[in-house]
């Protein structure tokens, strides 16, 4: 009866995770597919805490409190441009849990001594530590290379390779003598913990090995594919628990890290091979690179608020396009009050959201949706890029690249290839931005020196608010 209580919980958790994931895939359903997903772990925690009765009710409850005051701190107090460093400590914390459930079952097994450890339980409790270690030391370095605390440049130092092999050799070493120990009638414990020790030691350096060739720009698709690894070792550990709702939602996890991973990259037109290995981008995010205007692309147009307000206001078609530096600024509630304004004199606006714009996967559409943009204002790439031809303004606020016309043409471009947004089509453009600085690709964009194209050059939000006043006054 209670086992069946307990498998019943799990297939209302996994049906809960899966529809979560469902409501995921569109701005306007995706609050409430965090909410079911969260309330499908609730339930698959509570009914393995009280059904197998593993703590009492005072040690859960402190788990709870502890645990979710930590998240819910965190969770409140982050920046929208500190999203993605949060999600790659997450992803750390979920590593070393796997690693630690795996370890735990290691120590139960020798206090039982029974000699119950067979060789496949052997294998998943290796793997288990081998992806949860890497996962756990990879995400804390992209952690640390997207919140500025570690180098964002891509590191290497001579022999790195080799040290790469000798600790791949060491954890398949760790790993074969952990088996042999399980193989071993009754359970010889020396061999299964050192090989755990050691496939543990070699994957922690492994982890950051992996991840400090990587520029920090290229951290969002690096935590994406942690994201998926931190779901691999949890379906691991699921295996070695014999827990079903583990190995479903550490396989969801997985599944969807990577599909994820293949979207920022399809989408940045670069293979995960180049992602990996290829050292694209230097600091984190950060586009302060000091480059002044590129000599041989000729002169820019500046202009003023109240000329923009002007522009705006009597324009039948209007279409934003957001970027990182509207995250930076903070811009996106006077971005909306500048809609709303031109929504009033009858100004056809809509938001154009390229996928990999920002820093994370959705940026921009989480900063629109928290500023109560409709998501009937909001287009994909695809949807939208046709309407350019018919646009009489388009308004770029903080993004760079994923306009940039050199990625159309340009073979010898880093950025040649990847999708952009044809603001370059409209009658008019106009780009929100501080100075003539790149943005995270480091090279210059060609638009801005289009004779249709016109600056406005200063933080986004003060632009935003001073065009606005503007509007207002017309
Ligand atoms: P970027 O190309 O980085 O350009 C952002 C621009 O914002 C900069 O040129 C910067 O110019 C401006 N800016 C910064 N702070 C500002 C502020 N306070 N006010 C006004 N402007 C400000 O951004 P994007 O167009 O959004 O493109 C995203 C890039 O990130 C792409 O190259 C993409 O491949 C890469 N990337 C994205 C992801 C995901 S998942 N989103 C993942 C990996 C890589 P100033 O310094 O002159 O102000």
């Amino acid at each position: 009866m209670k086992q069946a209580i307990i498998d019943l919980s799990y297939l209302v958790s996994a049906i809960l995770f899966i529809y979560g994931l469902k409501r995921l895939q569109s701005p306007a359903t995706a609050r409430q597919g965090n909410q079911l997903a969260a309330l499908g772990m609730l339930v698959a925690v509570v009914a393995t805490l009280f059904m197998q009765e593993i703590l009492t009710p005072a040690q859960m409850l402190l788990g709870v409190v502890v645990g979710g005051g930590i998240g819910a701190i965190m969770a409140r107090r982050v920046q929208m441009t500190g999203m993605p460093e949060l999600v790659a400590a997450f992803n750390g914390f979920g590593g070393i849990a796997s690693t630690l459930v795996a370890g735990a079952e290691i120590a139960h097994i020798m206090a039982i001594g029974e000699g119950m450890l067979g060789v496949v339980t052997a294998i998943t409790i290796a793997l288990s530590i081998l992806i949860g270690t890497v996962t756990f030391t990879g995400s804390f370095v992209a952690f640390g290379k997207l919140s500025g605390r570690v180098s964002g440049n891509p590191i290497s130092f001579p022999g790195m390779r080799l040290m790469t092999l000798l600790l791949v050799a060491a954890v398949v070493g760790g790993a074969a003598w952990m088996v042999i120990g399980a193989a071993d009638f009754p359970v010889v414990a020396d061999p299964v913990v050192l090989g755990a020790l050691v496939v543990a030691g070699a994957a922690l350096l492994l982890g950051i090995l992996l991840v400090i060739p990587i520029g920090g720009a290229d951290m969002p698709v690096v935590v994406a594919l942690l994201n998926s690894y931190s779901g691999l070792a949890a379906a691991a550990t699921g295996f070695v628990l014999d827990n079903t709702v583990l190995i479903v939602s550490g396989a969801l996890v997985g599944a969807s890290g990577l599909i994820l991973t293949n979207i920022m990259c399809v989408a940045m037109n670069r293979s995960l091979l180049n992602v990996l290995v290829g050292g694209f981008g230097g600091d984190s995010g950060d586009t302060s690179t000091g480059a002044g205007p590129a000599a041989d692309m000729g002169s820019v147009n500046s202009t003023t608020a109240d000329d923009v307000a002007i522009m705006l206001a009597y324009a039948s078609k209007v279409i934003f396009v957001p970027g990182y530096g509207m995250a930076v600024a903070q811009a996106q509630h006077a971005v909306r009050e500048l809609a709303e304004e031109l929504e009033k004199k009858g100004v056809d606006v809509r938001f154009a959201v390229h996928p990999v714009a920002g820093r994370m996967p959705g940026h921009m559409n989480v900063l629109l949706a928290e500023a109560n943009v409709s998501y009937d204002k909001l287009f994909e790439m695809d949807e939208i890029n046709g309407e350019f031809d018919t646009t009489d303004v388009a308004v770029v606020i903080g993004a760079n690249d994923v306009v940039n016309p050199a990625a159309r043409h340009d073979k010898a471009s880093p950025i040649y290839g990847m999708p952009i947004l044809n603001v370059d089509h409209a009658a008019t453009s106009i780009v929100l931005k501080r100075s003539m600085r790149p943005g995270y690709a480091g090279i210059d964009n060609e638009l801005f020196y289009n004779s249709n194209n016109q600056m406005l050059f200063g933080d986004a939000k003060e632009s935003i608010s001073n065009v606005v006043t503007e509007v207002k006054a017309l």
